[in-house]
């Protein structure tokens, strides 16, 4: 497993904004979408490429395109946030949701809802802006292995190392892209410094 932390000041910037308590569910709407684009660009940077000749207005000239399919692998409902910016930049990408809860007591994940179009041979981005004991994504990821995904990045805004180890243990090949490594779990499986519950901001509930 690899693991990439953004190290880039306007991601930095927009993490201070996200983490305030006083950010409230519109800006910290539109924060996430842009630091999910940060993301996005950084784990696409490899994608595959063929050539194809454009007509401009003053001539014709050799540019290239994306020659692979994006999965775009949800992990309702905070990774709802990230899809729309997803979406948005790639021409041809198919959309899957899992949606997973946490147990308000013991903190396990559990699957309530799966959709997912085909994976193989296709880069699958699986996306959920936290990852703190690694429950949800581990599941997430496992799902998406079985139905035959091999090239498989893992998108996230704050990561605990705790979370990160999970992965690591479980997923050799699983690359990960996150805007921040945090410090350690608190008792309740809260991320500190963290921002809190993310989907609850996100949808003021
Ligand atoms: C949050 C978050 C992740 C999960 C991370 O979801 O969006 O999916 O917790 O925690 P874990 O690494 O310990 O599994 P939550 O269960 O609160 O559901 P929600 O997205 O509907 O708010
Ligand atoms: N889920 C969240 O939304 N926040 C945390 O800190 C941990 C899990």
């Amino acid at each position: 497993m690899s693991l990439h932390v953004l190290n880039h000041p306007v991601a930095g910037h927009i993490l201070s904004l996200l983490r305030d308590e006083n950010t409230g569910s519109a800006q910290f709407r539109n924060l996430s979408r842009q630091v999910t684009s940060l993301l996005v660009m950084e784990a696409t940077r490899d994608l595959p490429t063929e050539p194809v000749e454009i007509k401009t207005p003053l001539e014709t000239t050799q540019c290239r395109k994306l020659a692979v399919t994006v999965v775009v692998v949800a992990i309702v409902r905070a990774g709802m946030s990230m899809v729309d910016t997803i979406v948005d930049l790639l021409p041809s990408v198919a959309v899957g949701f899992i949606g997973m809860e946490r147990d308000e007591e013991t903190a396990e994940a559990h699957s309530y809802y799966c959709k997912l179009p085909p994976l193989k041979n296709r880069r699958v981005l699986v996306v959920d802006p936290m990852l703190a004991t690694g429950g949800s994504a581990e599941q997430v990821i496992r799902m998406v292995y079985d139905q035959g995904a091999t090239d498989v990045y893992f998108l996230n805004i704050v990561a605990a190392p705790e979370g990160v180890k999970v992965l690591r243990d479980k997923f050799p090949n699983l690359i990960i892209y996150t805007a921040s490594l945090d410090r350690e779990l608190n008792d309740k499986k809260y991320i500190l410094p963290g921002l809190g519950d993310f989907g609850d901001r996100l949808y003021g509930t």
